[in-house]
């Protein structure tokens, strides 16, 4: 497994240098490169590599569609930094810090229009479909993204909304990049949607790990500033179980932290830890994203493929309930 892995992540990164590659003027690339550079977990590409390889399909047949995937994700952390005010992505500056926001909004745009060349370069037969999926994907993810902003505003978020936003902003685009992994390698239709089941599954458990660890991630290997969302009063899981289940005294406390305009970050981000730990929200949310897990095997297990195939995947997907980053 670990080869298998070590192999096509070798493959995508090895293609990734080359995606921007000389072109002019350097004002505008270099930021696009430099975000591709920081690398990241590159999940998402893999996933599209791993669901061609899974119905018998190689690598290199899939690998711009792949890298189309992994463009566009980069394109929309580029954007969700500067929504977000982040300073730090990867472990090294963001984008509109390290360059100006308008270099972040433009080069964010450029690796748009980059993903969509690599896009159309599936086999023909086929790029209707994939066309379309991935339009309707990256179209979600916009809204996925208001919505996120939106909730910031918003003090009575339900559950339901949150899990729709995250299904928005972020699981349409893992079951995506399997999905058109499948579709490349002809795989039936009924395969390649329940692929996408087990990709949406994944993407909820991994939005909500990706919520946990911005509040308990350790700051040396998470890159990205620990508290930032408890900053920006996102409405992740924690935050709305926390308004939900607060008592008297700790809603009043937790109310206080939401409405300041003037405080010092480092204690809004402690004292809303504490309601948090209070309230044992971190072993609800592990709860929940092991729920996630294990309906994603489900459709996994459905799928008309021999299960020694699918061990792969299933390995991936375990080891990032318990990722650190
Ligand atoms: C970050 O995605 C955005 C979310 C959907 C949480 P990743 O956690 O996959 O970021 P990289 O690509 O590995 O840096
Ligand atoms: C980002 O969600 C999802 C997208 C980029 C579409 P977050 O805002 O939680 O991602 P991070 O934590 O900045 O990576
Ligand atoms: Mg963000
Ligand atoms: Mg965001
Ligand atoms: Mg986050």
């Amino acid at each position: 497994m670990k080869q298998k892995i070590s192999l096509l992540e070798k493959i995508i990164d090895d293609s990734i240098r080359k995606v921007l590659k000389d072109y002019q003027p350097r004002t505008l690339f270099d930021p696009a490169q430099y975000i591709l550079s920081l690398g990241g977990k590159r999940l998402r590409p893999l996933l599209t590599l791993m669901a061609a390889d899974l119905f018998g399909k190689d690598p290199e047949d899939v690998i711009d569609a792949a890298l189309a995937v992994e463009i566009f994700h980069n394109f929309s952390l580029v954007h969700d930094d500067l929504m977000d005010k982040a300073d730090l992505r990867r472990g090294y500056p963001t984008v509109h810090k390290k360059w100006t926001e308008n270099s972040a909004i433009l080069s964010g745009d450029a690796l748009v229009i980059e993903a969509y060349r690599y896009i159309a370069k599936v086999p023909v037969d086929v790029l209707p479909d994939i066309l379309e999926l991935f339009t309707t994907t990256a179209m979600e993810i916009c809204k996925g993204q208001q919505y996120d902003m939106d909730f910031e505003q918003r003090m009575d978020v339900t559950e339901e909304e949150y899990i729709e936003m995250i299904y928005l902003k972020t699981a349409v685009l893992i079951g995506c990049a399997l999905k058109i992994g499948a579709i490349i390698a002809g795989a039936a239709t009924e395969d390649a949607d329940l692929l996408y089941k087990f990709g949406i599954n994944i993407g909820l458990a991994f939005q909500l790990k990706d919520d946990l660890l911005d509040v308990y991630g350790n700051p040396e290997t998470f890159g990205k500033k620990i508290g930032g969302d408890i900053l920006c009063n996102k409405k992740t899981f924690l935050l709305i179980k926390c308004l939900k289940n607060a008592s008297d005294e700790q809603r009043v406390e937790l109310n206080k932290w939401l409405t300041a305009t003037a405080y010092d970050p480092e204690e809004k981000i402690k004292f809303v830890k504490n309601i948090y730990d209070e309230l044992n929200l971190k072993f609800i949310v592990e709860n929940l994203i092991e729920k996630y897990y294990l309906a994603s095997l489900d459709f996994l297990s459905s799928i008309n493929i021999a299960d020694d195939r699918k061990r792969n995947l299933i390995t991936l997907a375990e080891n990032l309930m318990y990722r650190e980053r």
